[in-house]
């Protein structure tokens, strides 16, 4: 049976072809998204395998079921991109990567958190056109800094024990609390007003769902300290860019890091260098000085698409064997609507 991979690139071939020779699936690589226009190249496959950017709609899983798509291997650990409910009713599975490198995604968010607060990314290229001045290059210490950290989960975990380990305090909101966490001192549960109210930087690391969407607008904003710095490896849509884009022209936010972006899906994974970019709000975003923006590449280790490659294997194998998917990979509708 041939599996339809969309949103393929390089990268991930590589991490693919290497994975599949324990496997000897016949994978059909696409470079193109899966959406309802494209759901038609699934012709004559069961298993679909999707990325992050792709618009699995009910429109797109209605096309899928038709061709007879059975899973969808989402090769990635969010799934706010899939209509977990029409899959349901359509009878498709949804299958996901739970984890695949926590410490990737912690790593990045606090290498973002350090090139924008010390300006490296601006320092790097100064001294490329030989221009040594410091002027407009200073940072400040993380030391005994307050962190809040929104989702502490995999990723948010390992990130609030690193920024311990820079010396900061962390307060951390979640739904639910892990007690192993608060073995930390430095590591402290709060509500997510005491959280906007007391932090330096602020760092997020939940899902996106219909409560967290825009969890950061023009209100939170507006209780937020002076200078703050907000740290996005999560998904675009936790925060309004629009109140971002404010926050960051009224001199609220001293600075922002995007790992991802709101409407990041026809932009993102893509060479648009000698193209005109469409979307005004990311050109805002680009402008800043205080804006580091990178294209969702929090993910990418090479163990990281190694677990995705191996993990995402499995599960199409599996289902291929007993028409099912490990529970704990299996996206529960139930868990989306929370
Ligand atoms: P996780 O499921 O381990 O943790 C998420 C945490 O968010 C959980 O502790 C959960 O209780 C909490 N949460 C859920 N809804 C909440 C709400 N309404 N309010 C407060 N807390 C809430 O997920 P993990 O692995 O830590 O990943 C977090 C997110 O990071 C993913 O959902 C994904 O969107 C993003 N991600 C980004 C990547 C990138 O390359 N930029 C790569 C991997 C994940």
């Amino acid at each position: 049976m041939k599996i339809a991979f969309f949103d393929t690139h390089q990268f991930d071939k590589k991490a693919f072809n290497k994975a599949n020779q324990n496997f000897n699936l016949d994978i059909q690589f696409h470079e193109t998204c899966l959406n309802e226009k494209t759901a038609r190249l699934a012709q004559g496959t069961q298993v679909v395998c999707s990325f992050v950017n792709d618009k699995i709609t009910d429109a797109c899983i209605k096309e899928l079921a038709s061709y007879g798509v059975r899973l969808i291997a989402l090769r990635c650990a969010g799934f706010n991109h899939v209509d977990i409910v029409s899959a349901q009713k359509q009878g498709v599975l949804v299958a996901r990567v739970p984890s695949y490198s926590p410490h990737a995604v912690a790593e990045f968010a606090t290498g973002m958190l350090l090139s924008l607060n010390r300006k490296i990314h601006r320092a790097y290229l100064r001294v490329k056109e030989l221009n040594f001045s410091l002027d407009g290059l200073e940072g400040f210490d993380l030391y005994q800094k307050t962190v809040g950290v929104i989702g502490g989960g995999k990723i948010g975990n390992i990130f609030a024990h690193i920024m311990t380990s820079f010396g900061c305090h962390v307060l951390m909101y979640d739904i639910v609390k892990d007690p192993e966490l608060e073995k930390n001192k430095s590591i402290k549960y709060t509500d997510l007003e005491n959280l906007f109210c007391q932090s330096d930087v602020i760092s997020l690391h939940l899902p996106l769902t219909p409560e967290t969407h825009h969890i950061i607008d023009q209100v939170s904003i507006s209780k937020m300290k002076e200078g703050v710095y907000i740290i996005n490896t999560g998904r675009g849509s936790l925060i309004d860019s629009i109140a971002l884009i404010e926050g960051l022209k009224n001199k609220k936010i001293a600075g922002a890091a995007l790992d991802v972006y709101e409407e990041e899906e026809n932009i993102f994974f893509q060479d648009l260098s000698d193209k005109i970019l469409q979307d005004d709000t990311l050109a805002r975003l680009l402008s800043f000085p205080n804006v580091l923006v990178t294209s969702h590449q929090a993910f990418l280790t090479k163990e990281a698409l190694q677990n995705i490659a191996v993990t995402t294997l499995e599960n199409i194998e599996e289902f291929i064997k007993t028409g099912s998917v490990t529970t704990e990979r299996l996206v529960n509708p139930k868990h989306h609507l929370q």
